[in-house]
């Protein structure tokens, strides 16, 4: 991308926002402000880098120490880029598919891009924000492999043997957004130019972990991807970056897992001596079903996602819990056998119910120094309290 002689990321303005460094919520700014105008810098060059040295040290948990330090940022740009190390597994998956370049089509402020190029794949970075694209080219300059093109990802003619696209998602009023049916036009790039994209050439398509099922093409596999126990994706592969049908669970951590199946409702029994809570991914893929038939595992209520078992089970897909007692979901019930048993310090889940974790927290008055958690579900069609304990 050629250099926009207007920026406003002058060599000068770079070195004094690599000089303020990354700002947590204790920095003084007034008194860094003054500092800075002190030492003649304009009112324009301070804002730019204190605002620079706020969004770096906010992209801290996505990035790491290295990239935050380094990376230009907006506030959209970050909100939507891909933390780095569920970019690495992307490019992972390019690299294992035999692929060496690719086109992010609406690469953002760069964080797929990065990876792809870091694990060398030649990288076109396409990006219709002029602004952004500017961005972008500096995240990766010091990435000889990789270039910025600033364009529209439905005019861009792709040269690459493999395409990335992290559509934007329109912006919906909120009173619009929890009524109306997610549709292929609410993204930018459109998905329907997207999943015709993924029919001729490999691609993944990046969307967010509750996209609608019933939108996924059948002609790609689709993941459903988790990374610290929250889920971050939808991630649909197309071509040979995929399996056609296939459909996985993925969580991103110390180790990456996998698990495939497919769609099956779990077995629905009694609550037995160990209460379950799975990780998102397994639930919103939709496979938790077979996920419980292959561990010995049960339901227990149609579509609420605890599971339970007679045996303790360590799995990283699975947060376990000993069960101590069962009590009818009445707060004052609760607080009274709480109390009985020392129980001060209490999570609350819940899942399945309508009563609300800080609602109920008001009324239980705790006191006590012993910890528990209390799952509000249900059991069969009762509603109950369920107080247990996390397993080691
Ligand atoms: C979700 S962000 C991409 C984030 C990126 N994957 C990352 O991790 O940093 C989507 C980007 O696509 C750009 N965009 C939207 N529509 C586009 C289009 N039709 N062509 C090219 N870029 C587009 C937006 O400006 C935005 O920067």
């Amino acid at each position: 991308m050629a250099r926009n002689s207007e920026t406003i990321f002058t060599a000068d303005n770079l070195e004094l926002i690599n000089q303020v460094g990354l700002l947590g919520a204790k920095a003084d700014l007034l008194k860094l402000s003054s500092a800075l105008r002190s030492q003649g810098r304009s009112p324009e060059s301070v804002t730019l880098a204190i605002s620079q040295g706020r969004l770096r040290h906010r992209a801290l948990t996505k990035f790491g120490t290295e990239l935050a330090s380094s990376m230009l940022l907006t506030e959209a740009g970050l909100e939507q880029a891909t933390r780095s190390e569920v970019a690495n597994w992307h490019a992972e998956r390019f690299i294992d598919a035999g692929l060496t370049s690719v086109t992010d089509l609406g690469c953002g402020i760069g964080s797929d891009s990065i990876a792809f190029s870091k694990a060398g794949l030649q990288v076109k970075a396409v990006e219709a924000d002029l602004a952004t694209a500017e961005i972008a080219a500096h995240n990766l300059s010091g990435h000889q492999s990789a270039e910025v093109i600033v364009g529209t990802a439905e005019t861009h003619e792709v040269d690459t043997e493999a395409c990335y696209l992290d559509p934007a998602r329109r912006k919906l009023d909120q009173k619009t957004a929890g009524r109306v049916m997610l549709q292929p036009e609410d993204f930018s790039p459109n998905l329907n130019f997207a999943f015709d994209l993924g029919s001729k050439v490999p691609a993944a398509i990046k969307l967010s972990g509750s996209f609608p099922h019933e939108l996924i093409p059948a002609n790609c596999e689709a993941n459903w991807v988790s990374h610290n126990n929250e889920l971050v994706e939808t991630i649909l592969f197309f071509g040979k970056l995929g399996t056609q049908g296939k459909r996985s669970a993925v969580l991103l951590g110390q180790e990456n897992l996998e698990f495939s199946g497919s769609h099956e409702q779990a077995e629905i029994q009694d609550l037995g001596a160990f209460i379950y809570d799975p990780n998102p991914a397994l639930v919103r893929s939709h496979l938790l079903g077979g996920f419980a038939s292959e561990n010995n595992l049960w339901g227990l209520s149609k579509s609420i996602a605890f599971l339970s078992s007679n045996s303790e089970i360590h799995s990283p897909w699975l947060r376990g819990f000993n069960v101590l007692e069962v009590l009818s979901l009445d707060p004052k019930r609760i607080s009274k056998r709480l109390q009985e048993l020392g129980i001060g310090i209490l999570e609350i889940k819940k899942r399945g119910v309508d009563t609300t974790p800080e609602e109920l927290r008001k009324k239980l008055r705790l006191k006590g120094k012993v910890s528990a958690t209390l799952i509000l579900t249900k059991l069969g069609e009762d509603r109950r309290a369920i107080l247990c304990q996390p397993i080691g």
